[in-house]
C-alpha cells in the first residue's frame, strides 16, 4: 500500500482527502494552526519542519493542499501569501525531489484573466491579483525543477469542510437562509463549483493511473455566485427569495477577479475517462453526505 502525506489535512478539500485517503493508502495529515489529534503540525514555510517530516515518513507521494486562500489578504499581504503560497511549496517540492516522492497539488482557475471563452492546459497565464500569481508559480515550478508531479488546476471548491476549519459557502449559505436573512450574492463573476470529494478523488485516480503534468478538473457548470447559492436554496428547500444579486462593482474589493475563467476538462476525460460532476448532482450528493452525518 502505498504511504500518502496530505499537506493541509484540516482544509476544505484535505480534511475530505483524508477521509478517502484513508481507505486506499496508508495515509497521514497535518495541520497548521487548526489543531487536530490525528494530524502532524506543520507549517510550510518552515524549511527544516517540512525536511523533518518527510525524513520521518518517507511518502511515496504527497497531496498539497495547503494554500493562503483569502483573494483580497493576499493582495494586502504580498509577502506573506509569498511566503505560504511560493516558498511554501517550494520548500515541499524540494523535499520531494530529494526523497523521490510524487507531488500532487491544486492550482486555481485564478491564474487567468478570464478574457478567454475557453481555458486548456496550454492556455498562457495571466493572473489578475496576487493569490492567482502565487498558483501560477507554484503550478510551474515543479515543471521547471523536473519533479514528477500532478497538478490538478481547480475552481470554487464545495463540500462539507473540516470540524475545525471556517465555514465554506454552502454551510455557511444553508445557515442563512434558515434564519431567514436576506443574503447578498454575487451574480457578475462566473466559476465552475467543483465537489470536494470529486476533486479529492480525481487526484487519486489521476495518481493510481500513474498520470503526470497539469489537469483542470473542475465541475461541470460554469455559473455565477447568485446561480450556484439559487441551486443550493432549490436543493435544501429553503427561501431563494432571501438571496440578492449584487454586482463586483457594489464590493470595494482588494482584488481584481476574472469575469469567467471556464476551464475545459478533455484533457482530464482523455486520461482517465471521468470528469467531476456538475452542480446539480454535486449538490444532490452532498446533501445526502449531510443527511448520512446527521447534519440535515
Ligand atoms: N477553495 C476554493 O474555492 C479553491 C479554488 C481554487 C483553488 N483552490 C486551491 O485548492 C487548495 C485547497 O483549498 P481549500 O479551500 O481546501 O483550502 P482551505 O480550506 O483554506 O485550507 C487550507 C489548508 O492549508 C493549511 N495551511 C495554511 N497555511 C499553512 C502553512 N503555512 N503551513 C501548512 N499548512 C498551511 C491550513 O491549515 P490550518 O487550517 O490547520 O491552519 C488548511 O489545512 C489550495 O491550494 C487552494 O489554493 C481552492
Amino acid at each position: 500500500m502505498d504511504k500518502l502525506l496530505i499537506i493541509g489535512a484540516t482544509g476544505l478539500l484535505g480534511s475530505k482527502a483524508l477521509e478517502l485517503a484513508e481507505r486506499r493508502y496508508e495515509s497521514y495529515g497535518t495541520y497548521n494552526t487548526n489543531k487536530k489529534k490525528s494530524l502532524l503540525q506543520l507549517d510550510v514555510t518552515d524549511k527544516s519542519a517540512v525536511d523533518a517530516i518527510f525524513n520521518k515518513l518517507h511518502p511515496d507521494f504527497v497531496l498539497d493542499t495547503h494554500a493562503l486562500n483569502n483573494v483580497d489578504y493576499c493582495e494586502l499581504h504580498r509577502n506573506e501569501a509569498f511566503n505560504i503560497n511560493v516558498a511554501g511549496s517550494v520548500n515541499i517540492i524540494g523535499a520531494c525531489y530529494r526523497l523521490g516522492a510524487k507531488y500532487v497539488s491544486i492550482s486555481s482557475d485564478y491564474v487567468f484573466d478570464g478574457k478567454k471563452s475557453l481555458y486548456t492546459e496550454k492556455s498562457l497565464q495571466n493572473p489578475l491579483n496576487y493569490y492567482g500569481r502565487t498558483k501560477w508559480a507554484a503550478e510551474i515550478m515543479p515543471a521547471i525543477v523536473g519533479l514528477d508531479a500532478i497538478v490538478a488546476r481547480t475552481s470554487s471548491i464545495y463540500g462539507i469542510g473540516s470540524s475545525t476549519g471556517k465555514k465554506s459557502f454552502v454551510p455557511w449559505l444553508i445557515e442563512n437562509l434558515k434564519k431567514g436573512n436576506s443574503t447578498d450574492v454575487l451574480s457578475d463573476l462566473y466559476y465552475s463549483p467543483t465537489y470536494n470529494i470529486d476533486l479529492a478523488k480525481t487526484a487519486f485516480d489521476l495518481y493510481d493511473a500513474e498520470q503526470s503534468g497539469l489537469f483542470n478538473v473542475v465541475g461541470s457548470d460554469c455559473i455565477s455566485k447568485y446561480t450556484f447559492a439559487q441551486m443550493i436554496s432549490k436543493e435544501f428547500e429553503l427561501d431563494t427569495n432571501l438571496l440578492k444579486p449584487i454586482s463586483s462593482t457594489d464590493l470595494n474589493q482588494s482584488a481584481k477577479r476574472p469575469r469567467k475563467a471556464k476551464l475545459s476538462v478533455n484533457k482530464l476525460v482523455s486520461a482517465i475517462a471521468q470528469k467531476p460532476v456538475g452542480v446539480k448532482h454535486g449538490l444532490k450528493l452532498l446533501h445526502k453526505e449531510m443527511i448520512e452525518r446527521g447534519l440535515w
